[in-house]
Parts: structure tokens; sequence; C-alpha cells
């Protein structure tokens, strides 16, 4: 199937952009790190303000939730930084990710170790890190806790079918994680008797969700599984809402607030009165729109003479960052400095040696008819699973750089390991904040 779309940002006037001019979507501080430094390319260029500002958001949409950052989305140093200083909690995945977000001030505490597949070792690791908070899936994973993380708090996953509706989910899970409600109800008992705190259960509607309503279905099913627990004499007290909050794209997302409204709605029909403490886990909606992508035209060319469909080699591909073009399900926002003349349609691919290193083929993107070799292609929206879905080297190209503006932070970052080195300037000396767990741990729905 063909979907025909709109693509470029159309100019705002005359002839070929300069990159100084002002550009939708691109910050000015993006702009003009991208003028003044040139940076190799391909490079991804976030916004340390608009991260601030997008948490902000998140925030006041959600002011019932403690924020959980989920650190796969983007770890640069940077980013994390900025995000504990501001009182961010953290959704981590692996050891790495706990080193790295301790090693930018988070305290243990703000720290959740929400992938419920992990190695007993990495339990043990996290526990010694002072880690408290884990989910858990499976009888296993919820042993070995048990066994290396001693009287630590669990929550239980839980698969919960997000709609396959229009409006769903961009890129949604399958059913790798969670399991089904009455097991839930099961493993969280034997939490119990484990000398674990089995204090709640979670569910992700999956990622770039574009259905503000998706969440009532996983709300309604643990509301479900907590009336279970009170009979067993385990009271469920966290909800943890996962993430799935969206970032804008070619097709622009419900406002945040509305997603708010749906969920807060959602958990008091289900739950009632019922103390709760809410917690939310967004990845993509505090860091997408702050990041930009430059790249550059490897190649231009026709299949055949009669072909007009051209075909736009970039020098950013599939392995370089953009994995979430795979069934072309994230459509990210072009600009090119040529964005003034006709357009035409493209097949947008990457640099590689790869058949599968094609972005755009079903989606007809349209770019300048004069685009060569050498022009720069910028994607918007790009600060979110590029640089930490990178690969390391495939056929020899490096890894996504990470630059982040504004200039107290002009520092490369190896986003994708988040290991300190001798860059690392950080956003400043602001004091410190407490983590929101410490700070509305107490904030209940329903009080
Ligand atoms: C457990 C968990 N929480 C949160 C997230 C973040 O999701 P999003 O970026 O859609 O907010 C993910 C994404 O993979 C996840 O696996």
């Amino acid at each position: 199937m063909t979907e025909s779309l709109v693509t470029t940002h159309p100019p705002e006037t005359g002839s070929p952009r300069p990159d100084t001019a002002r550009t939708p979507g691109i910050s000015a501080p993006v702009l003009e790190f991208l003028r003044e430094r040139r940076p190799e390319t391909p490079c991804l260029v976030i916004d340390l303000d608009v991260v601030a500002q997008r948490f902000h958001q998140v925030r006041a949409a959600l002011p019932w939730a403690e924020v959980y950052y989920a650190v796969k989305a983007n770890p640069a140093r940077e980013v994390v930084r900025l995000l504990a200083e501001l009182g961010a909690n953290f959704d981590v995945a692996s050891p790495a990710e706990i080193d790295l977000c301790l090693a930018q001030g988070a305290r243990p505490e703000c720290v959740s170790y929400s992938n419920p597949i992990k190695k007993l070792s990495h339990i043990e690791y996290a526990y010694r890190r002072g880690v408290r908070l884990f989910a858990f899936d499976s009888e296993q994973d919820l042993e070995h806790i048990a066994a290396a993380a001693p009287g630590s708090s669990v929550f239980c996953r839980i698969l919960v079918a997000s709609p396959t509706t229009e409006g769903g989910a961009r890129t949604p899970f399958g059913t790798k994680f969670g399991c089904a409600p009455e097991m839930a109800v099961d493993l969280l008992h034997r939490a119990a008797r484990l000398g674990l705190d089995a204090c709640g259960a979670s569910f992700h509607v999956g990622s770039q969700q574009l259905d503000p309503t998706a969440w009532d279905a996983g709300i309604a099913t643990v509301a479900r599984v907590a009336e279970e627990l009170d009979q067993r004499s385990v009271p469920l007290r966290v909800l943890n809402l996962g993430g799935g909050f969206p970032a804008t794209y070619l097709e622009t997302p419900p406002p945040l607030a509305g997603y708010g409204a749906a969920i807060e709605e959602s958990v008091r029909r289900h739950f009632g009165d019922r103390p709760l403490r809410l917690l939310v886990e967004p990845g993509r909606a505090i860091v997408a729109d702050a990041g930009v992508i430059r790249s550059e035209v490897v190649l231009v060319a026709r299949k055949s003479a009669d072909d007009e469909r051209r075909w736009v080699y970039l020098d950013i591909g599939r392995y370089g960052g953009l994995a979430e073009t795979e069934n072309e399900a994230i459509a990210y926002r072009l600009v090119t400095s040529r964005d003034s003349g006709p357009t035409g349609p493209v097949v947008i691919a990457g640099p590689t040696c790869d058949g599968d290193d094609v972005l755009y083929q079903r989606r007809v993107y349209r770019l300048p008819l004069d685009l060569r070799a050498g022009d720069h292609v910028d994607l918007l929206g790009a600060g979110a699973y590029t640089a930490s879905y990178a690969s390391v080297a495939f056929n020899g190209f490096a890894p996504l750089t990470t630059y982040c503006v504004p200039a107290d932070a002009l520092s490369p970052t190896e986003a994708a390991s988040g290991t300190a080195d001798a860059h690392g300037n950080g956003v400043g000396d602001k004091e410190r904040r407490r983590c929101t767990t410490d700070v509305i741990s107490k904030t209940v729905v329903g009080q």
C-alpha cells in the first residue's frame, strides 16, 4: 500500500534556505550549533532546554504521577544529568544504565529496574548499588530477586493487549513482556511470602501511543488484580503506567493534557478512592522533540531512465540510529537546505550494503528535485531511540555521535554507552533537587 504524504516543511521564503534561517521544528540553539560547528555527519544534536521543557510538560500533564525517565530512549550523560537535577526518577534496563544514572547524580532510591528480563548477577549488582525497586513477570525472575535483592519492592508486569486501531501504538511491544493477570495475582502473593514488598503492577501500552484512552484496559486489569490480592491480604499500592506518551513526527499526536485527563478519569473509575501511588515511565515524550539528526546525501540515483521515483541515499540508515524506521513505524519530518524548489517522489535509504537498509519506500516522501550529493537532510524529532539504537560499526560506519546544546554542554557524548570520558561538561551547577519519589510518594489518587 502506498501512503502519500507531504514531507518536507514548506519553505518560508525564497530560494535555497541557508541553515541560519528559522526552521520550524529546529530550535535556534541547534541551528546555531550546526551553523557554527559544522559537525561531521551523521550526528544527533539535543537541545537540553527542550528536554527540560518536555519534562515539565509531562509533569504538568500528569501531576499525580512520579516520573521515571526511560533511560533507553536517550542515555546521553547530559540528558540524564539534567533530568536528575530536575528531580526525575529513572527507569533502567541494565547495570550500565544504573551506573550511568548514579554517575550523573541520581540516587539509587530514584531508580527502578523495570526490565523483567535480567540475569541473577545483574540483580545482585543492582542491589549492591542500592536499587530497591524491581519489575518482574516470571516466577524465575521473582525467585532471583528474592535471593539477590532481599526485602526489595517488586511490581509485576502484566500483559495487556493494546488497541490495534489506526490510532494505536506506532511501535507496539507484542507479547514479549508481562504475564497473564491471574498469574500476576499468584506471583505477587508468592513475592510477599518470599519476604519481598509486593507493592504493585505495571503494563505498557506500546510506544508512540496515539490513543489517550489506551491505558484504560490495563488500568481495569490491574484493578481486578488488586481486588484478588486484597482477598489474599496483599494490598496493591503502586500502579506503574509505563511509557507510550507520544512525540511529534509526521503525524501530530493529541496533546499530552488529554492523556493525563483520560488516565486520571480511568484510575478513578476503576480504583475509586483506593490510595495508590502512580508511576509513569516516559522516554520518547521527553527527549524525541529535543533532537535533530543532521545527515548528508551520499547519492541521488534512478533505477531506470523513466523511473520517476529517485533513490536518495543518506549517510545514516537503519543501523546508524534509524532503527525505528523498520516497517516505516516512525516517520520523521525532513528538512533540506533546498526546500524552496519543486519536489518529486523519492525512496530514502541508508548507506550500508544491506538490502533492509531502506528507510521509506511504502510511504511516498517528496524531496527537492535539485537535491544532490553533499546536501544536508535534517531529521526532526529524532532525540529518542536513535543514538541508543545505533550499531557499533556495521559495515565500518561509526555509531551516531550525540551533541548537547546549549554551549555549556557542547561536547560529543558516547550516548549509547553512557561511559564517562574527557568531555562531560554538564548543564551547570544548579543545586540538585530531590527525586520525585521523595517529594510525592505520599501523593495518592482518591484522597
Ligand atoms: C518498561 C518500559 N518503560 C518505559 C518505556 C518507554 O516507553 P516510551 O518511550 O514509549 O515512553 C519502555 C520502552 O521500551 C519500556 O520498555
